[in-house]
């Protein structure tokens, strides 16, 4: 399996210090800036848009891992892409022409992903795997951060090994809420390799030891 990589969610970053968290993120040894960007319909939060990740982007050293929680997300693509996503994931929830949506992401110059919400079967992606850089499986109903962990997350992801492994592919295994130095052991064990923290990182009382923490648990 991959290298383990940590995303810390800039959701639960202090929005008044965005330009601190942001340096904090590319001094520690996270991999990622995760990006949740949510429209009021598809989830029932509105988050931020176009212009945070943009300045979120001025600052950041890393990749963004821009996770749209927005209903038709092919409407704004080219414009994520524009303020500097580096990978985008829709949800397989959110558009009827996914495979289009992949496309256009790609075309776009991002690497692609999919979304799963949580009673959303794995086997709808039986066919479109090859496609994927990455696979989100959320372990919380999207929409706000601090939620538990739900733990029918751990068969979905064996599953998804299961099939990652038979089409003989490395596409990676995302894991989004409630992720903890308690349960990302557990998560590895059963065939995730990315990890996305939000709440566990910024609220804890020192940011970049907690993430050292994640990093150092999950490639153990
Ligand atoms: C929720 C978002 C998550 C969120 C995770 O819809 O997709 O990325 O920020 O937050 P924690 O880690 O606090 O559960
Ligand atoms: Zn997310």
């Amino acid at each position: 399996m991959s290298k383990c990589l940590i995303a810390p969610s800039m959701l639960a970053a202090d929005f008044g210090n965005l330009q601190r968290d942001t340096e904090m993120v590319n001094q520690s040894e996270a991999d990622w800036f995760h990006i949740d960007v949510m429209d009021g319909h598809f989830v029932p939060n509105i988050s931020y848009g176009m212009p945070v990740i943009q300045a979120i982007k001025k600052h950041a050293t890393k990749p963004l891992d821009v996770h749209l929680m927005i209903e038709k997300p092919e409407r704004y693509i080219e414009e994520f892409a524009k303020v500097g996503a580096d990978i985008i994931t829709v949800h397989y929830e959110s558009t009827v022409h996914l495979h289009r949506t992949l496309r256009q992401i790609k075309d776009a110059g991002c690497k692609a992903g999919i979304v799963l919400n949580i009673t959303t079967p794995v086997s709808v992606l039986e066919d479109i795997l090859p496609e994927c850089y990455m696979i989100l499986l959320m372990s919380i109903n999207p929409g706000f951060g601090g939620q538990k962990f739900e733990d029918v997350t751990y068969n979905r992801i064996r599953k998804l090994r299961n099939m990652i492994d038979r089409q003989g592919l490395n596409t990676r295994i995302e894991i989004d809420g409630g992720v903890t130095d308690k349960n990302i052991e557990k998560l590895v064990e059963a065939g995730a390799d990315t990890f996305v923290a939000g709440s566990h990182v910024f609220k804890s009382e020192n940011p970049t030891a907690t993430i050292k923490r994640l990093k150092s648990l999950s490639n153990a």
